[in-house]
This record gives C-alpha cells, sequence and structure tokens, in this order.
C-alpha cells in the first residue's frame, strides 16, 4: 500500500526488570486507513520484535487492545493513524490497572469487579429450566430498550483507566462493574436487584462516583456508565423509601403446541468434551 506520510509513535514502555518505564520513538510508514495497532505491528515486525501490547480481534470487538493515545483510553485497532492528525503520537499503557510489560496491562482487578456485582441472570426460581433451560423468557421490545445500550459493553477497560476515582480509590467498583449491575438490574428476566443493590451501596460503589463523566466520554461503543450509576442511585434510594417491592421476572414463553404428525427433532447433543470429535465428524462428512 502506498505510504502517505511517516509518523513517530513516541511509546512510554513499562521495563518490568528495571520497575521503570522507558520512552522509545519509532518512525513508521503510514498508509490511508492504518490503525495505531498495525502500527505497533509494523514496529514489532520491522523495528523492533521485543515491543510487547496485546491485540485478538482487530475489529473493535474483544476489547483487548486499549492503550492510551495522545493522552486518551482508545481501541488500538480501531484508531486510524491519519485521523489523529499528528506527526508524533504518544503510546502509553491504561491507567488504573497493574503494569507487565511495554503497553501490557493485567485486567484481573478490573474482571474482578465485575465478577463481585453478578454479570449474570439471578432468578428466585431456580429450577430444572434454570440449569437446563428449554425455553427462552419473554421480553418485549420495549423491556430490551431499558438496558439494551448497556449490552454493548466489550469489557475493554478504557472507562476504568479514564475514571479518576478507580486511580485514587482502589476498591471502587469502577464504571463498568457499577455499569453491568444496572445493566441486569434493568433486565426484566432477572430477579437478582435486591442482592446487587447491596453491593453497589456503598462508598466503594455507586456512591464513590464524582460525576465527572469521563467513563462515558472514552467508551468506544458508546455506553454511558456515568448514567447506570445515577439510575443506581435512584434504584438505592427507591428500595431506602420502601417504593421497590419485590421484583418478579418474565416467565416463559408458551411451549410449542402439540401437531398431531410433526416429528419432534431433539436438538443435538454438542458438548465442550466432544467437541472435537463432533468438529472432526462434520469436517469429514461434508468437506471430504
Ligand atoms: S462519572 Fe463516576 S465512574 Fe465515570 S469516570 Fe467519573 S467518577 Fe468515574
Ligand atoms: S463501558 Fe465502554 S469503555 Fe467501559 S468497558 Fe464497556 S465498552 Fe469499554
Ligand atoms: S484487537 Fe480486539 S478490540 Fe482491538
Amino acid at each position: 500500500m502506498e505510504t502517505v506520510k511517516k509518523v513517530t509513535f513516541r511509546i512510554k514502555r513499562w521495563i518490568p526488570e528495571e520497575g521503570k518505564f522507558r520512552i522509545d520513538a519509532f518512525e513508521i510508514p503510514v498508509f490511508r486507513g492504518m490503525t495505531v495497532l498495525e502500527g505497533l505491528i509494523y514496529i514489532k515486525e520491522n523495528l523492533d520484535s521485543s515491543l510487547a501490547f496485546r491485540r485478538s480481534c482487530r475489529m473493535a470487538t474483544c476489547g483487548i487492545c486499549g492503550i492510551i493515545i495522545n493522552g486518551k483510553p482508545m481501541l488500538a485497532c480501531a484508531t486510524q493513524i491519519l485521523h489523529l492528525n499528528s506527526d508524533t503520537i504518544t503510546l502509553e499503557p491504561l491507567k488504573n490497572l497493574p503494569l507487565v510489560k511495554d503497553l501490557v496491562v493485567d485486567h484481573t482487578p478490573f474482571f474482578e469487579k465485575q465478577r463481585l456485582i453478578k454479570p449474570y441472570i439471578i432468578r428466585q426460581d431456580e429450577g430444572e429450566e434454570y440449569w437446563n433451560p428449554t425455553r427462552e423468557y419473554k421480553q418485549t421490545p420495549e423491556e430490551v430498550e431499558e438496558y439494551l445500550q448497556f449490552s454493548y459493553c466489550l469489557t475493554c477497560a478504557l472507562c476504568y483507566a479514564a475514571c479518576p476515582t478507580s486511580g485514587t480509590n482502589k476498591n471502587y467498583l469502577g464504571p463498568q462493574a457499577l455499569m453491568n449491575a444496572y445493566r441486569f438490574i434493568a433486565d426484566s428476566r432477572d430477579e437478582g436487584v435486591f442482592i446487587r443493590l447491596d453491593i453497589v451501596d456503598s462508598p466503594d460503589g455507586c456512591w464513590g462516583c464524582h460525576l465527572a463523566g469521563s467513563c462515558s466520554d472514552a467508551c468506544p461503543k458508546g455506553v454511558d456508565p456515568a448514567l447506570a450509576i445515577q439510575l443506581l442511585r435512584k434504584k438505592v434510594i427507591e428500595r431506602d423509601l420502601g417504593y421497590l417491592k419485590t421484583v418478579k421476572g418474565t416467565s416463559l414463553v408458551s411451549p410449542l403446541p402439540h401437531i398431531e404428525g410433526a416429528k419432534r427433532v431433539e436438538p443435538p447433543k454438542f458438548t465442550i468434551r466432544g467437541a472435537k470429535k463432533k468438529a472432526q465428524e462434520i469436517l469429514e462428512k461434508y468437506f471430504k
């Protein structure tokens, strides 16, 4: 591809053996549409194979390539170099997370906090259907709208890196975990509202937020964690004033009607344990 210009990447690299940062500069040829991630891959393949950074999907889906680009948390794979409109681009590892090497950070504290808010549907009627589901729970389009924007989160931790409270209080749940708590509370299938409100109702939870909104500003998916935190506070107050009664999740859709003579087709039994064998069978059946 045709080189349009040369750009310098100034990379703030964490050197674990020395316990300090070092800044290295690399000049790279840039083509139209080239992303910051492609620039990093160019450096690794041509200039310095020791450079460490994370990437996987390269299409703003997995959320692993987040770094600080020119002072702002961004996805390296979703940021075009020419759009930055600068001959020198500074790159740093995400803030508020333990450093590993160069641009790589350890996301464990971020995911631990997400785990604390129980990021899954909670039902009080746990029975056979809960563990071995055969049907869906009812949900209207309006009910989906209540949580849809919050379900777009790809757990990239950009909001966490942008949050000043996460930077000063390591126990603060952070914008993503709090937003995700609201995402499940707003889901009409869920019955875990009181469990989650107990978890978030603290100075390390929804009351620790300073409402600066940098989390929402940083989100590459247009999720608004600052809004979700305000809605969480509203729920806590409703609960404390006694307005929030027991929440009953939606019921299952009706079973399909029995049609005389219709042949029932069982879903394929497909387990992780048998996945390799099953994939081999499919390959042999259809592609040989
Ligand atoms: S609005 Fe709250 S959660 Fe978002 S960045 Fe500011 S302090 Fe953090
Ligand atoms: S809310 Fe946005 S910025 Fe935060 S983890 Fe999810 S996708 Fe990333
Ligand atoms: S590599 Fe997956 S989001 Fe960037």
